[in-house]
């Protein structure tokens, strides 16, 4: 514990207070936060995820662009009578990454930090420019090649270093914590570092509220690093621990079929995630070829009574167009839950209640 800070925990036992230049444990693993108890008081007055201040685990420092509260739509007025939406692309950087990004930058700032390290497909690396801006810190992003020229120009709007790395997503990745090595930057990770999880973790109790208290019997969830499953996850389990629900809803993790590490595994009934060599996939955002925290997506569909299902390519352009006459403009990334919920769910009762986000702007990536 550091300034009323849980400490990183890792599998292997290891614990570390949050230090800067800490981002994964010394055996390798990925960290995670040792379990806060959720208070439920939600602040009715504050329309931004601080609102969930008392279930979080940072102060509320006042760093915010307005991020959380996005809407919980019908997907249609007639037919899909279960399924809701959740509007993450009206979030200030139009992707639900905001939740973890403005984490991330609170924590920086409460660390000292005057420079952050991000690494991202394009959406993470956008969120973290943009709250680091806001926070007045420096940014550098590094992105994969074949990065939406959209998302790169919103980069380097927030005024963020972007280097663009020859290479796959790993590649990134390990360009970015070399990066860090080299200059003790702070590691702006959606896949590392945990508090990003805690931030995402307001998805979950937004539903919790805009339902009345309760919890849908299904959220199905794009899965590319997890960080939406995760925190999502963390979020109905506090909930459960807390006596406020009854049961975590069962978890549908989506993949596309062109990169699908965690639907392997899931299928073969392994609990280690072996990396693929994915084939060309319009959605960008979740072609994780060897995710980091795949065991863990694994362990939470399966705790659930959830499946890691995919969907192919012409699935995501059927449900992004569907989306779009009906007035709804996500970027291929985000029509991969849709295109998943509308058909039938494997376990799913009829009618039941199902909640897919549509999670970033089609005014970033089209088809
Ligand atoms: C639009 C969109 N949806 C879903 C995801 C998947 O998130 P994760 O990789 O954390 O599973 C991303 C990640 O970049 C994204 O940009
Ligand atoms: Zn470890």
């Amino acid at each position: 514990m550091r300034d009323g800070l849980p400490d990183y925990i890792c599998a292997c036992g290891r614990s570390y207070p949050p230090a800067a230049a800490r981002w994964r444990c010394e055996c390798g693993g990925p960290l995670d936060l040792a379990p806060v108890p959720l208070t439920w008081t939600p602040d009715l007055d504050d329309d931004t995820l601080w609102r969930y201040a008392g279930a979080l685990v940072l102060p509320d420092l006042g760093l915010t662009l307005g991020e959380g509260l996005t809407p919980l739509i019908r997907a249609t007025s007639d037919g899909e009578p279960g399924l809701l939406l959740k509007v993450e692309y009206a979030s200030p950087t139009g992707s639900f990454k905001d939740r973890g990004a403005v984490m991330l930058v609170t924590l920086a700032r409460l660390l000292g930090a005057g420079r952050v390290v991000a690494d991202s497909s394009g959406n993470a690396g956008t969120a973290v420019a943009a709250y680091a801006a806001r926070a007045g810190l420096r940014a550098e992003i590094f992105v994969p090649e074949g990065t939406s020229g959209k998302k790169l120009q919103q980069i380097r709007g927030h005024g963020a270093e972007v280097t663009v790395v020859q290479g796959s997503r790993e590649d990134t990745a390990a360009a970015a914590a070399a990066r860090v090595e080299e200059t003790g930057a702070f590691y702006a990770s959606h896949v590392y570092n945990p508090y990003f999880h805690d931030g995402v973790k307001t998805y979950a109790l937004e539903i919790f509220e805009r339902l009345g208290g309760t919890a849908p019997a299904t959220l199905v969830l794009p899965a590319g690093n997890g960080t939406l499953v995760i925190g999502a996850y963390l979020g109905f389990a506090a909930l459960r621990d807390a006596g406020l629900v009854e049961r975590v809803p069962r978890i549908v993790a989506v993949q596309a079929e062109r990169c699908a590490p965690v639907a392997a595994a899931y299928a073969a009934g392994e609990r280690e995630v072996r990396p693929v060599r994915p084939g060309p996939t319009v959605a960008e955002g979740i072609a994780i070829a060897a995710p980091v925290r795949g065991p863990r997506v694994l362990e939470i569909v399966r705790e659930t009574g959830g499946a890691v299902v995919t969907v192919t390519e012409d699935e995501i352009a059927a449900a992004h167009a569907a989306l779009a006459a009906r007035g709804l403009w996500v970027e291929p990334t985000g029509a991969v839950a849709y295109a998943a919920a509308r058909r039938p769910l494997p376990g799913a009762a009829p009618g039941e209640t199902v909640v897919a986000p549509l999670c970033g702007s089609g005014l970033k990536a089209s088809l």
